[in-house]
């Protein structure tokens, strides 16, 4: 085992794998009429269901529908044994943790990490043996997340999270060009938790997803700065908004020109996108997650 600064970084060696089940299904319809143009119902409700019925057309009756159901979930065994606990999540959640493809001895940070399950994937696939930085905005949230490392984990293994709390768009300056890998599991409109209240619902609105999308282009902006040349970002999101999908891709490609590229993408379950991949509930039964793959030029 080899140390060098900073303190945390080391060598190590791994034998875990992430098995993922699934279908490849075919690409989302880019010609579809663009989303400038709807002209939103007065109730919340109405906007948003006008707003996807336009995004995604004949489908979305379907996909409203699957949206209802509660997705597949998968059970990762705990690799270090009893008394930890295995952990359950949503089977398309694996998907961006997978495409980080995280190699052992690697730095590793989850900008956006609590509750802490894409995190517990990476270190359970590595056997623990990487370095993981995890921070959240929400001191809740990061409890949440402790409780969970405290029960999936034992102390050793402990000791190779750092957990930060604070605002991730300022990571890229505080640790600039730092990590081997970054995911960017951004916040987002999260439709399918929106549609399981009624009140959540009607909070929802074109211009706050354009918002969002503005927040989490500064969190990519950071996670791209924040990350080795050669390294490899993962930007996630559990949102069906092409918004906060690759539509804040678009706008890194604007303010970011020729200093990323994007990795193509090829999985069993989900489709392509323009600039990544998404797993949608009417075809996978779990998701919704979309993610994009991009890596910093050496
Ligand atoms: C989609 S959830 C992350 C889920 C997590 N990656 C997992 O797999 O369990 C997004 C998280 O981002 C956090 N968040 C929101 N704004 C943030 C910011 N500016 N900096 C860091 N975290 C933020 C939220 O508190 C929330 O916990």
């Amino acid at each position: 085992m080899s140390y060098s600064a900073p303190s945390w970084r080391c060598l190590l060696y791994s034998n875990g794998v992430v098995k993922l089940a699934g279908r490849f299904q075919g690409c989302l319809d880019e010609n579809r009429p663009k989303v400038q143009n709807v002209k939103p119902g007065r109730e919340p409700q109405r906007a948003f269901e006008d707003y996807f019925q336009t995004v995604y057309g004949e489908r979305w009756p379907t996909l409203r529908a699957a949206l209802l159901r509660p997705p597949r979930k998968v059970t990762l065994q705990n690799p270090f044994g009893p008394p930890h606990q295995d952990y359950a999540l949503d089977e398309a959640s694996l998907l961006p943790v997978k495409h980080l493809a995280a190699q052992p001895g690697q730095s590793v940070a989850d900008f956006c990490a609590s509750p802490g399950g894409k995190t517990l994937a990476s270190i359970f696939a590595l056997h623990g043996q990487a370095l993981w930085f995890c921070s959240d905005l929400s001191p809740l949230r990061l409890g949440r997340l402790r409780a969970v490392f405290f029960d999936c984990l034992p102390e050793h293994i402990l000791h190779q999270v750092q957990i930060r709390k604070g605002d991730a768009s300022r990571w890229g300056q505080t640790y600039p060009r730092e990590f081997d890998r970054v995911l960017v599991d951004a916040p987002c409109s999260g439709e399918r938790h929106l549609m399981a209240s009624p009140q959540e619902l009607e909070r929802w609105s074109l211009k706050g997803s354009r918002r969002l999308s503005v927040r989490q282009h500064a969190l990519l902006c950071s996670g791209l700065d924040s990350l080795r040349p050669g390294g490899r970002l993962v930007y996630s999101t559990c949102s069906i908004s092409p918004l906060e999908n690759d539509g804040v891709v678009d706008k890194l490609f604007k303010s970011r020109a020729g200093q990323f590229q994007v990795i193509p993408v090829h999985d069993q379950l989900g489709e392509a996108t323009r600039h990544g991949w998404v797993a949608l509930p009417d075809t996978c039964a779990c998701g919704p997650i979309y993610f994009s793959v991009l890596a910093k030029p050496e």
